[in-house]
């Protein structure tokens, strides 16, 4: 079993209040474990054990190529132990097993690509004349706190603990309350692959207890978030006033552009993909579906034959292609838009069938859901829903396809499935969003930006710039005259 206490400064430690809370199976409702549920005082202990390992070192002062070979180290543990961790994840996430598999394997990419970076990303020196050299250095930004969310565990924290220790920064991950396990196995592989102690510090429990006072204390020189617009707005505005840096990850309504002169089952087959994949829980989610008019009867027909594909059950079942949602109260949120997008006049052109084995009836399963005839206006087209529902919108030409596109305050990913090549740099051009795919939906490769535009997000995680998040730039001046 795997371990549920805190870890701080190198060792499993219970919370000082003794609370816990359990985290759950959403595939069955079961809980899997009790985990402790940190409070304001275990936060305190875990910013002071990174606040100290940064002060004190050595992991800030640790020479890029032996951080690089602890980071190669982690890489190596997480392939080794990948069968374990996929199975924990799928069942902690409520993720297929074969995706969970898939997000073990990137995380170890995660590793072995920011050990790269750790050797080689330098800094510069400016021209100058004779009496002088300018150095321009990076040092790490200093304690940073990850706060992760649920649909991604692993992957998410890789992605924020990875760039940090190979930028030098000793750091507190906050996993989501829903599937924390994965994070206390990266803390023990982390640990057994030679990470000082306080470098990384693994703090479960709920938001407002345990990820707040990380964003609130004056000790802490940075914070990575992913998760809802609502929380990233109060984890911005709290971080202005100690001026951390910030990078926040948010939602999105991404557009799924499908033009006439598509291949047409390859863009079928991504649109689909796009809002269906992980349950439509993904924050670069296609949801709303846009297809031009020429096309739109025989889109829609395809998009529904596509959905009636989905076989909804458990995730470990390799015959399954949809899993649950990750809680009840998700499940009753993204349950709801099915009232907002009758109400607001959408048609329900399809709407699949919940698992029947008994053994799953106490899961959060969730349909996928197809409406047709949205206008970009309503509920369903603006707000992010994080579920199996799709939206499809029709539009005329190419100027209304991407005025609808970058109607909506969310500007993370978009998809534009063309076989025009000039209109696809045109669209991709005009759309305003961090991520745009050709002819692909959801692909987001280690060594390129990630994150959004608008109430998407500031900043990026992943490739180099990933790695800037965790490091402050220093000029240093020699005067040699
Ligand atoms: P959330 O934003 O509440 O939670 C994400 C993380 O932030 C969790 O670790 C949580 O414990 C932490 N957190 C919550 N309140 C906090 C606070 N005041 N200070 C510091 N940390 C805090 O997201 P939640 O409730 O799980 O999901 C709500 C919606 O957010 C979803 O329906 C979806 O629309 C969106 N979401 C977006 C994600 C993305 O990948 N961009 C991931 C998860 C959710
Ligand atoms: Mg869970």
């Amino acid at each position: 079993m795997v371990e549920t206490k805190l870890y701080i400064d190198g060792s499993w430690v219970d919370g000082v209040d003794g609370e816990s809370f359990s985290t759950v199976d959403p595939a069955t409702g079961e809980e899997i474990a009790a985990v402790v549920r940190a409070g304001r005082v275990d936060a305190d202990r875990a910013v002071a054990a990174a606040r100290r390992a940064f002060d004190t070192g050595p992991w800030p002062t640790t020479p890029p190529r032996e951080r690089a070979a602890v980071l190669r180290r982690i890489a190596a543990a997480i392939r080794a132990d990948a069968e374990e961790l996929a199975r924990l994840e799928s069942r902690d996430a409520g993720k297929l097993l074969t995706d969970a598999t898939e997000d073990v394997a990137e995380a170890a990419e995660i590793f072995d690509y920011y050990a790269g970076l750790a050797v080689s990303e330098g800094g510069e020196i400016p021209p100058s004349g004779p009496d002088a050299v300018t150095l321009v250095v990076s040092e790490p930004v200093g304690v940073a706190a990850l706060i992760t969310p649920w649909n991604f565990p692993l992957l998410m924290a890789a992605q924020k603990v990875a760039p940090a220790l190979a930028a030098g920064c000793t750091t507190i991950l906050k996993p989501a309350e829903q599937a924390p396990l994965s994070s206390l196995e990266l803390a023990r592989i982390a640990a057994e692959a030679g990470l000082p102690p306080g470098v990384l510090n693994v703090l479960t429990g709920f938001g407002p207890e345990a990820g707040a006072p990380l964003v609130e204390d004056p000790r802490v020189d940075a914070v990575s978030f992913t998760g809802s617009e609502a929380v990233g707005r109060i984890i911005g505005r709290t971080a202005a006033e100690t001026f951390k840096r910030v990078t926040l990850e948010l939602g999105g309504k991404s557009p799924n552009v499908v033009f006439a002169d598509a291949d047409f089952d390859a863009a079928m087959e991504g649109s689909a993909f796009g809002v269906f994949f992980h349950q439509g829980q993904v924050c670069s989610a296609g949801s709303r579906v846009l297809v031009e008019r020429s096309i739109y009867d025989e889109a829609v027909e395809a998009l529904c034959a596509r959905a009636a594909e989905i076989r909804l059950g458990h995730p470990a079942d390799p015959e399954v292609s949809m899993g649950p949602l990750i809680s009840a109260e998700h499940r009753a949120k993204v349950n709801s838009y099915l009232e907002h997008g009758r109400a607001d006049g959408a048609h329900l052109a399809y709407m699949g069938r919940l698992p029947t084995d008994p053994d799953l009836a106490g899961g959060f399963y969730f349909p996928p859901v197809i409406f047709t005839d949205v206008d970009n206006t309503m509920k369903i087209a603006r707000e992010e829903i994080f579920g199996p529902v799709m939206a499809v919108i029709p539009f005329t030409d190419e100027e209304e396809a991407v005025a609808l596109a970058n109607d909506t305050t969310y500007g993370l990913a978009a998809a534009v499935w063309t076989s025009d090549v000039k209109r696809a740099v045109r669209v991709s051009r005009a759309i305003r969003a961090g991520v745009v795919w050709v002819n692909d939906s959801q692909p987001a490769p280690v060594e390129a930006p990630w994150g959004g535009f608008k109430a998407s997000g500031i900043g990026r995680e992943l490739g180099r710039h990933g790695l800037r998040a965790y490091q402050e730039t220093k000029q240093i001046y020699l005067n040699l005259d």
